[in-house]
């Protein structure tokens, strides 16, 4: 970007921030608001965004699905404990795991996600906190894909025909539904937040969930969840958009310490995208695909491991 577009990116997302946080104050007024931190860039930037609109008034939570990646919540909650910044950790991975039980269509998958999410987990700590807002980091491709019907977004309630107020009590803030990925990431550099939030890589709601086909238990999350460490780490300076490890629901015939084993099947998916409208697979080194390879097939199960090149369209990014 040439330095004169950039300083009118900044003045935009400046204004922008300026204009949130009023509306944010005039909105919520004196009353309680919450929000849901996935630690994304996202719902990174409402949790800041609605501090510094009401402060102590927003109670921020990180809910703890068993969805997450290595380490993910402590993570999380660290980074914005440093910001100054409460985020209360909630342990709920036993209800989003008993609600994925036996699911492998992937409609329901999301469905059950979405459900246990917002009138399980989400409605209680809304009673808890008597909030009557929730802040909510939904943005412009959430709204277009969803509006679209090429997928149900974890995130959009009133779009899909749910009147959050009427079912879950509450009245739902969305500042930042007029921008994109690229947007999101400007306004988080103007409020100052570390590279390792702003160019954190997308991260779906239903978190790996996303990446497993078939049934979602906790054994198949262990593979998937060591496998996505193995891809973020190689491909950390990729510069790619997105990446990340998908487990299949098929097996295949290897071997593995000299006896044939009917093992898992992981893919790896890399890509290019400016707002993930649409997305194209990305050229990797072969020595890199290689050592990918090497270090997934050495997780205990998996025996194969392939190199997804499908652009979108026709794929999605995510697989279900
Ligand atoms: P797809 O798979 O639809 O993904 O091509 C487009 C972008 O959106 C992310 N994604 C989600 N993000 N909740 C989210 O917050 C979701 O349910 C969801 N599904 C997909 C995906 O990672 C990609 O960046």
């Amino acid at each position: 970007m040439c330095d004169s577009i950039k300083e009118e990116a900044k003045m935009d997302a400046r204004r922008f921030i300026e204009e949130q946080i009023g509306e944010i104050k005039r909105t919520v007024g004196k009353g309680i608001a919450i929000n849901a931190l996935s630690g994304g860039v996202d719902s990174s930037v409402v949790t800041v965004l609605g501090h510094r609109a009401i402060g102590n008034q927003l109670r921020t939570v990180f809910i703890e699905n068993g969805l997450m990646r290595q380490g993910e919540p402590q993570k999380v909650v660290k980074l914005f404990s440093d910001l100054g910044i409460p985020v209360q950790l909630v342990d709920a991975r036993r209800d989003f795991l008993d609600a994925l039980k036996g699911l492998t269509d992937p409609e329901e998958k999301r469905n059950a996600i979405t459900h246990t999410f917002y009138s399980k987990v989400f409605s209680r700590l809304v009673r808890e906190s008597g909030a009557t807002y929730l802040l909510h980091g939904t943005i412009l491709t959430d709204i277009e894909e969803t509006v679209a019907g090429i997928k149900r977004q974890h995130n959009i309630l009133s779009q899909i025909g749910i009147d959050p107020e009427k079912e879950y009590g509450y009245q739902v803030l969305e500042p930042l539904k007029t921008l994109r990925k690229d947007g999101v990431r400007e306004v988080a550099r103007a409020l100052g937040l570390l590279p390792e939030m702003t160019q954190r890589i997308p991260f779906p709601g239903p978190a790996l969930a996303t990446r497993i086909i078939g049934e979602v238990t906790e054994e198949r999350l262990e593979t998937v969840r060591e496998a996505t460490a193995v891809v973020e780490e190689e491909l950390a300076d990729s510069g790619a958009f997105q990446y990340m490890a998908i487990l299949l629901n098929d097996r295949s015939t290897g071997i593995k310490n000299g006896k044939r084993e009917f093992g898992q099947i992981i893919v790896v998916r890399c890509i290019h995208s400016l707002d993930a409208r649409t997305a194209d697979p990305v050229e990797l080194p072969w020595s890199k695909l290689k050592r990918i390879c090497e270090r997934i097939t050495a997780i205990h199960g998996v025996n194969r491991c392939l190199y997804d090149l499908t652009p979108k369209p026709p794929a999605t990014i995510e697989y279900i």
